[in-house]
């Protein structure tokens, strides 16, 4: 189905299509000096010592847990209202996930107290993902975790730019999982990065990145070295140097992408005024967020009503979606499901509606509009 205003519009242009043919053109191709140099740029820009350029942010995941040593018999503490990949990694590494409820409609992302509440001796780390851009409350969840020496990993996927009291989303836990994924706000079709201040840890994790090996290809093909043994069962999480210059250019973007973002995000705060049956999530946190998507909160009537109101504005030519269905209602994780209220009206109400650079004001004019008269 064709939309009139869609969700999403990738933000690539001539620097892109450059980025990539001078890559080809250098005919090296797979993990090489344009990874490093994302992952160099990278590590600048969140402040830390450590980035790897990954294949995506669930990898990412795995290999923070991983790192971690987080297996068997451990819990991981975890929202529901993410995507799933945030709970599958803990499923990769054995361990059992353990959900925690949202802090509120206006606030989606994890309740430090029933973080704080759901922690048992078996409690190794936790996720608190950043939803849509918005810091989660680091402070409380990292004290917490911290008494309780549990480790923190934030899934970063929707937080490029994005920062909690000044201090750069991603760079705050002990890894930060950054997603390159095509709807993001950089994007390289897939692709992800993982970023850390522990030398021990990181070097645990590009161990692990590429099947366990002690050297990689690029450093042996540049003649840096010439053997290699196998240390740990490692994985193929290697992002590759057409995908690194994809972001490198988008990189560039980004400063640009997040204050368009904000400005169609205030756009949105005005349009929306007023309307009592809709909650708008994060009002007037403007500063600080990436804008990755813009998410409202039916204040009543159910799935059957939030559907309804979707396919009338996509009647009318208005492209939504929804995040997310909870992860604690899937079939797969049936055996740790628990009492969700917050998460549970959320999924039921929540509807996202448009955002993307290009987007104009006119059309945010419209989208409030055929909401307003889709309720
Ligand atoms: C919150 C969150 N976590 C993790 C992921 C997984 O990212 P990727 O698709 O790069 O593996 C996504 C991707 O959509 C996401 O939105």
């Amino acid at each position: 189905m064709d939309f009139e205003i869609p969700l999403f519009d990738l933000n690539f242009g001539e620097a892109e299509e450059k980025a990539v043919l001078d890559t080809l053109r250098t005919r090296w191709i797979s993990m090489g000096p344009k990874v490093h140099r994302l992952e160099q740029r990278f590590a600048d820009h969140l402040g830390v010592e450590h980035t790897l350029g990954l294949t995506n942010c669930t990898a990412a995941l795995h290999l923070a847990l991983k790192a971690l040593g987080v297996g068997p018999g451990d819990e991981v503490i975890v929202p529901s209202l993410t995507f799933v990949a945030t709970t599958n990694a803990v499923r990769y590494v054995g361990a059992d996930p353990v959900f925690a409820d949202i802090r509120s409609l206006e606030d989606l992302s994890m309740d430090p107290d029933d973080f704080a509440a759901k922690i048992t001796d078996r409690t190794k780390a936790v996720i608190p993902m950043h939803y849509g851009g918005f810091a989660a409350q680091m402070d409380s969840i990292l004290s917490t975790a911290r008494s309780h020496g549990i480790a923190v990993v934030e899934d970063a996927a929707h937080s490029p730019l994005a920062d909690w009291q000044g201090k750069p989303l991603g760079s705050l836990g002990d890894f930060g999982c950054f997603s390159f994924f095509s709807n993001k706000n950089i994007t390289c079709a897939e692709g992800g990065l993982l970023a850390t201040n522990n030398a021990e840890l990181a070097a645990k994790a590009k161990l692990m990145r590429a099947h366990g090996m002690t050297s990689l290809s690029f450093e042996r093909a540049s003649g840096h070295a010439t053997r290699y043994d196998v240390v740990e069962l490692g994985y193929n999480y290697r992002l590759d140097d057409i995908r690194g210059s994809l972001i490198l250019a988008q990189m560039d973007r980004l400063a640009e992408d997040v204050r368009r973002r904000a400005e169609l995000r205030a756009a949105y705060e005005s349009g929306l005024e007023g309307l009592t049956d809709v909650i708008l999530p994060y009002r007037g946190r403007i500063e600080g967020s990436s804008h990755y998507i813009l998410p409202v909160v039916l204040a009543g009537g159910g799935a059957e009503r939030r559907d309804a109101v979707r396919q009338r504005m996509a009647e009318r030519g208005i492209q939504t979606s929804v995040h997310y269905p909870a992860v604690h209602r899937f079939s797969i994780y049936e055996e740790f499901r628990c009492d969700l209220p917050k998460t549970d009206h959320a999924t039921d109400h929540e509807i996202t509606l448009p955002m993307f650079p290009r987007l104009t004001e006119a059309q945010v004019e419209t989208v409030c509009r055929i909401l307003k008269e889709s309720l």
